[in-house]
């Protein structure tokens, strides 16, 4: 990783509780999150890290309230308009997630027409690639990859599944981010996070610091160091 890329993959848990023990709604935890994830954003950008993915919405997500769900899409709208601040930062922007033309993919236009225009806007900058993942679950990924390679035909190998993931130009994760003090493994990028280490922080999403994003890069260095 280091000298080539360092990858930085993010579960962006507890704004709920986050929201909950200030006693705001839900809402406000998620309006906080979205602020906080631009700044870890610049953190990222300065602590030198190639490509930030992170988990914005996920193919299960659809369930929650739907006032929720609604702001939560507001949100994504308003992070993929940040697009001066991206420039300055000289970020280019990439998501993952269902394909909007596929049947079951539930995206609304709307956030489909800023994805699309934060993609454009940004695809000139070479600096560090932000990537957000939208109604994006790892195993319908998979599955998406299988059901390509089914259909033209090819054979089933780890490199032909690997080139039919929504992103293939998405390097290997070289530590995934999860706040909040969940342990837990999660429907995100488990194909792309062979092997990497996880960092689990206390902090909620809302509350995750600069100085946390460099304890995970550091066990990142630690890990691709030491013999497997
Ligand atoms: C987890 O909090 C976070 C989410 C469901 C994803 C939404 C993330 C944000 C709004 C942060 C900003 C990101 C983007 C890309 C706009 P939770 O509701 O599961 O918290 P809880 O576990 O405490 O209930």
């Amino acid at each position: 990783m280091y000298g080539s890329c360092v990858h930085v993959a993010c579960i962006m848990d507890g704004n709920g509780r986050w929201a909950r023990q200030r006693g705001l709604p839900r809402t406000a935890g998620h309006t906080a999150g979205e602020e906080n994830l631009a700044a870890v954003v610049r953190a990222a950008v300065r602590l030198g890290v190639d490509h930030l993915t992170v988990f914005g919405f996920s193919t299960e997500n659809w369930v929650r309230p739907r006032q929720e769900v609604r702001h939560i899409l507001g949100l994504h709208e308003k992070l993929f308009g940040r697009i001066t601040e991206l420039d300055e930062l000289n970020v280019r922007v990439r998501w993952i997630g269902r394909p909007f033309a596929e049947r079951s993919a539930r995206t609304p236009r709307y956030v489909q027409r800023a994805i699309a225009k934060a993609i454009r806007d940004t695809e000139s900058n070479t600096g560090m690639t932000l990537t957000v993942a939208f109604d994006y679950g790892s195993r319908t990924e998979i599955a998406h990859a299988a059901e390509t390679l089914r259909r033209s035909g090819r054979p089933v190998t780890v490199e032909s599944i690997a080139s039919c993931l929504y992103e293939p130009e998405l390097p290997a994760v070289d530590v995934l981010v999860r706040t909040s003090g969940e342990t837990r493994v999660s429907n995100f990028l488990l194909w792309q996070s062979q092997g990497a280490p996880i960092s689990f922080a206390e902090a909620a999403w809302p509350d995750y610091s600069s100085s946390d994003l460099e304890d995970a890069i550091a066990l990142a260095r630690r890990t691709s160091s030491s013999p497997n």
